[in-house]
């Protein structure tokens, strides 16, 4: 079986390359279409987890990664710049390290999640934090590349981003034979929702696909601008790598909704919390906070009416657990001790 080659080579026919251009990948894609039973028990459908969380730097960031980096590369630009609540940092870090270029990542002081951080200064990113949040960190990042054109901007302002990022929408019709009937996406800057949309769509041009699924993208509540339809000031949410107020991809989320006839809804930090458990305890999934809001919207539509029972649901799980321990070890309970001593063991399993 030849080893799987990244998102460009896989879809090369798709992505907006050169043909002589060096590629720089670390292998993203190809990552799990997990069914899921007990949630598919719950809300009485066929319900899939697309675990983006398996790419090489834990998120999905990585297939719009390789395709930024390696067009700033082809584009002879020195260093790469991006704005992140912490997952585009990581892996801008990482793949500009692959690329042999230097990075400098933008992001909102003591709110970035531990293992971002770790990794974006393990691969070499300048880390620069600034006293305000993702929007203003964005704004400072397009106002410095515009004004030196050697540095390339990675967020998915840049359309090779969304490029890249469609990438998982032809993985997953290209397993199901089909697209889903609805795909549920936890949503921030809205980068994803809408290289998703414009990946079904592309596939459904083509006719690769009979139909369209209907977009259902989730918000945190104190972070969510585009259920309200107006920008949020002083966004807040648990769920940091959401914790955005002013989203630039928004009219490319607004056609996601509008012309999949899908929706937006908020989701509170109780019930991310709660479909964080759900899934880490009963499907064995270890997301990061802002990635159980899918799973969590998904939960609270069907218990709502709005999901119609007997679908085909995919929820992107977008980030890996790891990034963020703190978030689950400030809730748990210390682990305990006990004496050397089987019987003290095997009445921890309750089996004495
Ligand atoms: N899930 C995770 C784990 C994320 O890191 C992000 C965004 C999203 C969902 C939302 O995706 O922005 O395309 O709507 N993280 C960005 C970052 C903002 O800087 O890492 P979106």
């Amino acid at each position: 079986l030849a080893p799987w080659p990244g998102v460009i080579n896989a879809y090369r026919d798709r992505m907006p390359v050169g043909p002589d251009w060096e590629i720089v990948t670390l292998g993203e894609g190809g990552t799990p279409l997990l069914p899921a039973p007990v949630l598919s028990e719950r809300v009485g459908c066929e319900v899939y987890l697309k675990v983006d969380g398996a790419n090489p730097t834990g998120s999905f960031k990585d297939r719009g990664m390789t395709m930024a980096v390696t067009a700033a590369l082809a584009e002879g630009k020195k260093s790469v710049l991006c704005a992140s609540t912490g997952n585009t940092s990581a892996a801008a870090a990482a793949y500009a390290a692959r690329a042999r270029m230097t990075s400098a990542v933008l992001v909102p002081r003591g709110k970035i999640a531990l293992g971002k951080m770790a990794q974006a200064v393990a691969h070499g990113a300048r880390i620069l934090q600034i006293d305000g949040n993702f929007d203003d960190c964005l704004e400072l990042a397009r106002k410095t590349t515009a004004d030196y054109p050697a540095i390339a901007l990675v967020n998915s302002v840049n359309p090779t981003r969304i490029a890249g990022q469609a990438s998982a929408a032809y993985e997953i019709c290209d397993a199901l034979g089909r697209a889903p009937d609805v795909h549920c996406l936890p949503v921030g800057n809205a980068g994803n929702i809408t290289a998703y949309w414009k990946g079904y769509r592309a596939y459904a041009d083509d006719g690769l696909i009979p139909a369209l699924p209907r977009m259902f993208g989730f918000q945190a509540a104190g972070a969510a601008p585009l259920v309200h339809g107006a920008p949020v000031k002083n966004p807040e949410t648990i769920a940091t790598a959401i914790r955005i107020g002013a989203p630039a991809s928004w009219n490319g989320a607004q056609a996601a909704r509008e012309e999949s006839n899908g929706l937006f809804a908020a989701v509170t930090d109780e019930e991310i919390l709660a479909a964080h458990r759900l899934l880490s305890t009963r499907e064995a999934v270890f997301v990061e906070p802002a990635s159980a809001a899918s799973v969590a919207g998904l939960l609270k539509t069907a218990a709502e009416g709005r999901l119609d029972r007997g679908q085909t649901v995919v929820c992107t799980v977008t980030g890996n657990g790891l990034k963020d321990p703190d978030s689950v070890l400030a809730t748990a309970p210390a682990p305990e001790v006990v004496p050397i001593d089987p019987s003290a063991v095997a009445a921890a399993l309750e089996l004495a």
